[in-house]
């Protein structure tokens, strides 16, 4: 009985310390951000978009009148210009920054790759919003040495982040272990923190049905726990403007609309006509003018590439690293072994 009920103790603290580091294996380069400036505020970033999900999160990010800083892929905002165009265009100022061309593993690469990568990106980028984003994130947070150096010397500054939902992992598992899972990993960083000392950078990615409808309930969890919404660049004071030659302003951190409290999300998996059919809402783009422009693909071809760009298996070589399957599972056990370990614990004192 006494074995039982220590074993039970130590499974859960060790879950416990397990669930908290939930901060995933990131390159700490010199310069790199993980932070905001000030305390109390919370920048959702949204990486590997845009895609078939990102017109609904633009919904809810309107229905809470919050802006988000979107780190977009070269590949995905050819593939969904018009997504971009209306992220870029949305009254909440979303901040709009960079994720490689290709979601290319950056340390992975030489030098001149490493910039192909960042400038390839930036230009298709330039060409849907009419602006150049300063602001990148490396895929998988990789970014060596070599690479901080190349992304300095190009202008560039590396946002990292400092709270992981890990939502992309859990894609193999049921729909309610990804709504909870990702969820409760914010949550760990959440409760121990404080608005009046305490900020987020918080990564999430919105070509993930899933992932997207999750933002209603981390925007109410940030919203009660008594944090304001800002982009990246914002709460970072403008230091560095968010795009060439613009200079920077600043705006201030947001609170959600009050009666964002409430909302409730249409489940992800009800099938509604824009998530069914995403492509529908894309009018043809014009093709490339010039004989030096690569010769575009077909929509559907883009739409492959840009999907194929989402991580998931390569995304396991850094995952293997963090051991995210004993992170998840014992998540997941957690909440029961509270009870158990309550009741354990009631038991020893009686
Ligand atoms: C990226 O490349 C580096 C160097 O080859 C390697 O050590 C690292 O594990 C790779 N990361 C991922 C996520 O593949
Ligand atoms: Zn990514």
């Amino acid at each position: 009985m006494m074995y039982v009920k220590s074993a039970t103790l130590i499974s859960f603290l060790i879950s416990a310390f397990i669930g908290s580091s939930t901060v995933t294996a990131q390159s700490l380069g010199k310069g790199f951000i993980f932070n905001c400036d000030d305390p109390g505020v919370v920048a959702l970033t949204f990486d590997d978009g845009p895609g078939p999900y990102t017109d609904t999160l633009l919904e809810y990010l309107d229905k809470a009148n919050i802006p988000a800083t979107f780190f977009v892929l070269g590949s995905a905002a050819k593939a969904y210009p018009d997504v971009l165009k209306r992220t870029f265009a949305a009254k909440q100022n979303h901040q709009i920054a960079l994720h490689t061309y290709s979601h290319a593993n950056l340390t992975s690469l030489d030098a001149a790759s490493q910039k192909k990568e960042i400038l390839d990106a930036a230009d298709a980028v330039a060409k849907i919003i009419g602006k150049t984003p300063t602001y990148m994130r490396p895929p998988y947070g990789e970014c060596s040495e070599g690479c901080g150096k190349v992304m300095a010397e190009n202008g560039f500054s590396v946002i990292q982040w400092n709270a992981d939902s890990n939502d992309w992992r859990y894609k193999a598992k049921t729909v309610e272990e990804r709504r909870a899972i990702p969820l409760q990993n914010i949550m760990n960083e959440v409760k121990p923190k404080s608005p009046a000392k305490d900020n987020f950078i918080v990564l999430q990615h919105d070509p993930d049905d899933i992932s997207v409808e999750n933002v209603v309930k981390f925007i109410q969890l940030f919203d009660k726990a008594g944090y304001k919404f800002i982009t990246v660049a914002d709460c970072l004071k403008n230091k560095v403007t968010p795009y060439k030659g613009v200079p920077a302003k600043t705006a201030k951190a947001v609170a959600a609309n009050g009666k964002f409290a409430d909302f409730k999300a249409p489940d992800a998996k009800t099938p509604d006509a824009k998530a069914k059919d995403p492509v529908a809402k894309e009018p043809k783009e014009p093709q490339a003018k010039s004989k030096n422009d690569v010769k575009p693909k077909k929509d559907e071809e883009n739409k492959a590439e840009a999907k194929g760009a989402f991580p998931t298996p390569n995304d396991n070589v850094g995952a293997a690293k963090d051991g995210p399957e004993a992170n998840s599972a014992s998540i997941i056990k957690s909440s029961a072994l509270v009870s158990l370990l309550s009741g354990a614990v009631g038991l020893l004192y009686l």
